[in-house]
């Protein structure tokens, strides 16, 4: 075998051979399974972006609607998951309780038959279908409030976002949510379907693999990022302020949140769709000045930053969307993850397909042969 050379965060390794979605990242290009982002968003729903992520394909009429079925008809959780919740502290973070939960789950389906495509099929419907469940109930009983059943007549978005405060939303605003859960829900290898990944291919059982890229999704240089730009827009606080700031952090070597991306050196795709949502649901419900202060910055981060390839990623609008619907802050992450979802599991699809165990390689830098330092001597050694 042939060694190569080490690159930190495995940057420009290829990892598998995939035919999930593709990247251009000098172009702005995103494809799921080979069509474009921007046709997907304006046509498609998020289950059936999902359908096509997993199965490799869009479903005829008669598929779509099998598929909604089966998962509004998985949507509840067992009790015992809801008396479990009961204990978290109400404290905690809604990803650590998202990742519990799901890891829960495999308590009650861990057959892992995974060569039985019955299995399969029912752990991709129960997960993309309790996901959503799991994070509104914790939403409601961290303040001691009991969960809101969801509501098999409304759809995917729309229920979800009705369990939030048993309120049914406006169907623009379902619609649009619908929308970010496509925009969010497949974008090749990064930390948190590398690690969905590696866990499948210990050939596992799938709601460890969810609850492993939960859990790496949870880091603040991976999912949180939306969170800190609504921070930031509230810092910056009025228009003028905005080329001080943008100055400011430029000389300081600071990040500004919601610009740049590893593989984007140009304006994010998900990015400019958001954007034209965030002012669909301005007109219909009021404007939020945080926009005006959004679009300044982004005009002085190009103008200041864009030759080094610095344009706004898919975090920088979706913030705005998600506070104008009235979603606390820190489900905005556990949002992203009950997206990203239908990725994983088609990551983990694809991956126990042609599986082969990962097993990387180090570069050793320790000593050798050091000998063993009997205990009573130790201490004398350190006190030296
Ligand atoms: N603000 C200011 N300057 C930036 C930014 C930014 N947001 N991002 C990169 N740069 C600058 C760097 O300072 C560096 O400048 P230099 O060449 O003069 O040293 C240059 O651009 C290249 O930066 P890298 O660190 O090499 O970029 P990398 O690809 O490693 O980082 C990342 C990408 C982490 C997304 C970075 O752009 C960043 O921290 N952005 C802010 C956080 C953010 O919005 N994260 C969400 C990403 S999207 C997602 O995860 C869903």
């Amino acid at each position: 075998m042939t060694t190569c050379e080490y690159r930190p965060g495995l940057e420009g390794i290829p990892v598998t051979q995939s035919s999930i979605s593709y990247v251009d990242g000098h172009t702005g290009v995103l494809e799921y399974r080979g069509i474009r982002i921007e046709e997907i968003a304006q046509n498609s729903s998020f289950l059936e972006t999902a359908y096509l992520l997993i199965w490799g394909g869009l479903p005829n009429q008669q598929q779509l609607q099998e598929f909604e079925h089966e998962v509004q008809y998985h949507r509840r959780l067992k009790y015992r998951i809801r008396d479990m919740m009961k204990c978290f502290p109400e404290s905690g973070h809604p990803m650590d309780a998202l990742q519990a939960c799901a890891a829960a789950l495999g308590l009650f389906h861990s057959r892992r038959e995974l060569e039985d495509p019955a299995y399969v099929q029912n752990a991709v419907v129960r997960l993309l279908a309790k996901i959503p469940t799991m994070v509104a109930a914790f939403k409601m009983m961290r303040k001691g409030n009991d969960p809101v059943q969801p509501r098999d007549d409304l759809g995917y978005a729309a229920n979800f976002l009705y369990m939030l405060n048993e309120r049914e939303p406006d169907p623009l605003a379902a619609r649009i949510f619908d929308i970010c859960l496509i925009l969010h829900a497949e974008h090749t290898i990064n930390a948190s379907t590398f690690s969905a990944m590696v866990t499948a291919s210990t050939l596992t059982d799938p709601y460890a693999v969810i609850a492993s890229a939960v859990g790496t999704l949870a880091g603040p240089l991976h999912g949180g990022a939306n969170e800190e730009v609504i921070t930031m827009l509230r810092n910056i606080g009025s228009i003028e302020n905005v080329r001080p700031y943008v100055e400011k952090c430029i000389a300081n070597r600071e990040r500004i949140m919601g610009f740049g991306h590893r593989v984007y050196k140009v304006k994010d795709p998900r990015a400019a769709i958001l954007q034209g949502l965030v002012e669909q649901l301005f007109d219909k419900v009021g404007h939020d000045a945080s926009y005006d202060i959004a679009l300044e910055l982004e005009l002085v981060v190009e103008e200041k930053l864009g030759h080094k390839g610095i344009y706004p990623n898919v975090d920088f609008y979706s913030g705005l969307v998600y506070r104008k619907l009235g979603i606390p802050t820190d489900l905005f992450t556990p949002i992203f993850a009950i997206a990203r979802v239908a990725g994983w599991l088609a990551h983990w699809k694809e991956q126990i397909g042609k599986n082969r165990i990962f097993r990387p390689t180090q570069i050793y830098e320790g000593p050798h042969t050091q000998q063993y330092i009997p205990l009573e001597k130790r201490l004398q050694m350190w006190e030296k």
